[in-house]
């Protein structure tokens, strides 16, 4: 009883750790989201003030000889224009000639024709350019006055600009200064709330190690773990630790049993027999039997299938939000009445598939839909959407399956990337060698759901009873 209420009060302080963490998370996430949105509405307020400006100051430039930057530019466009357009006339005229000519020797009238008709091109290209150069005047102002009005108010106007656009600036430093400084102020205050709570947990609950006495780096511990079909045993009591951050693979024949290891592990399956413990942090050690297949996700544990398993009808960028509603902590209400709260965890959850999809390579398909992508990207996408749930702990099953020797070094880079970048441990059952061997940290052979050995990649490609059983040699 003792136990259970120690139990209870743990789990407690736990998700309330919990909650402060990721409180602190989201301050953090919204800082440079909500620094970009005050500087771009100063933006846009300097860009309505050189608008404004331009607007006061075109007729009166035009009117001085004095365009306007705008007016200028758009003068320098139509002016292109029309020598573009000049350009093909004049190659139309030269084409002419030359058919004429090929049907024998010009008349000299003819010759005179032709010239003509070339210098009425250039006469009228240019008469029109400077049309379109020469200062418009619909003042009734002498050309010195109009000049002379035209800089008075445009070295005022410029100055009232530049004042206004000093002003709007410290402003926005001002804004942003109190931002940074609330934000700080809010985490200062949170930090001491976490360091005060982790504090009380860590003394009043001494290294909660569950029913296994787990080390330290041990992430993932199966012990005796056995699995029954009917008549197949297709789990033979295996026992194994995953160490933390490490890569680890699970290779062997088909139908070894692979996937029902990862089955056991996420719940699918319930066990015949065998525990499973998986640290949760650094004071809990849960016993995974005794989770429902819901919560497994919460606890950190997220997997991929040896099928692609993606919402078909929502873009790959929502794909992945809908991989992070365990993180949400906006509640029902909070849905229905779309509150501002909601609306700044939308943001930051938005900014962060992002930025796994900028990891992951994948910033192009954000919008796409996966139907009809490659079989490689739709691959990569599953693994985008792992990190969506803050794994400690991702679970791919084939990820290499159905990919061409390219996709699969990619794929190593980016497995490897994706445990250091985002300080997680991974555990995968793959069939391609090279990429086992290339990426793990621990291999573990099993055959007909028992170990056949466990070690290094060196270690197990060396290994006389693998070469026998998995590699078919004879031993
Ligand atoms: N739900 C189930 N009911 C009955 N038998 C099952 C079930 N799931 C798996 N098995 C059997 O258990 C054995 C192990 O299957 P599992 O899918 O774990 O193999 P695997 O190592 O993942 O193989 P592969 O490399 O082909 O994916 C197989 O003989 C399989 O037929
Ligand atoms: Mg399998």
């Amino acid at each position: 009883m003792a136990k259970m209420i120690e139990r209870m009060l743990l789990r407690f302080r736990l998700s309330g750790l919990g909650r402060l963490r990721s409180q602190k998370n989201m301050i953090e996430s919204y800082l440079p989201i909500r620094e970009e949105i005050v500087r771009q509405r100063s933006a846009r307020a300097i860009q309505w003030m050189e608008f404004l400006h331009e607007a006061k100051m075109a007729p009166l430039g035009n009117a001085a000889g004095r365009p306007t930057a705008t007016v200028a530019a758009a003068r320098e466009a139509k002016v292109q224009a029309l020598r573009d357009r000049y350009r093909l006339k004049e190659k139309a005229l030269a084409q002419t000639r030359k058919r004429a000519e090929a049907k024998g020797p010009l008349s000299p009238e003819a010759i005179a024709g032709f010239e003509e008709s070339g210098r009425k091109l250039v006469e009228s290209r240019d008469r029109r350019i400077a049309a379109i150069l020469a200062p418009s005047r619909r003042s009734s102002l002498s050309e010195a006055e109009a000049l002379r009005k035209f800089l008075e108010v445009e070295t005022e106007q410029t100055e009232i600009l530049a004042r206004k656009k000093a002003a709007l600036r410290a402003k926005e430093e001002k804004h942003l200064d109190a931002i940074r400084k609330r934000a700080a102020r809010q985490i200062a205050h949170l930090d001491g709330k976490i360091a005060a709570l982790r504090k009380m947990v860590l003394e009043r609950h001494p290294a909660q190690t569950g029913d296994a006495d787990l080390p330290e780096n041990v992430l993932l511990r199966l012990q005796n773990l056995s699995m029954r079909f009917g008549g197949l045993l297709a789990v033979d009591n295996l026992s194994f630790d995953v160490k933390q951050g490490e890569i680890f693979g699970l290779i062997g024949p088909n139908g070894a049993g692979k996937t029902t290891i990862f089955n056991c592990i996420t719940r699918f399956y319930r066990p015949t027999s065998g525990e499973m413990f998986y640290r949760r942090n650094a004071v809990e050690v849960i016993r995974l039997n005794d989770f429902p297949v819901h919560q497994i996700i919460r606890q950190g544990i997220v997997r991929t299938f040896q099928n692609v398993e993606l919402v078909w009808e929502l873009s790959v960028l929502d794909n992945l939000l809908v991989a992070a509603h365990t993180v949400y902590r906006s509640g029902f209400f909070a849905q229905l009445l779309h509150t501002p709260g909601l609306r700044r965890e939308e943001n930051v959850l938005k900014a962060k598939a992002l930025g796994v999809l900028q990891t992951l390579g994948l910033s192009a398909y954000a919008y796409a839909f996966p139907y009809g992508l490659p079989y490689g990207i739709l691959k990569k996408i599953e693994l985008a959407r792992t990190l969506m749930a803050n794994p400690r702990l991702i679970i791919l099953d084939e990820p290499a399956a159905g990919l061409n020797d390219k996709e699969t070094e990619e794929l190593a880079v980016l497995i490897r990337k994706i445990r250091d970048d985002y300080k997680c441990t991974i555990f995968l059952v793959e069939h391609d060698m090279g990429l086992v061997m290339d990426i793990c940290d621990t291999v573990c052979a099993i055959s007909f759901g028992r170990m056949l050995a466990i070690g290094t990649p060196a270690a197990i490609q060396a290994d006389p009873l693998v070469r026998a059983a998995y590699l078919g040699e004879a031993s």
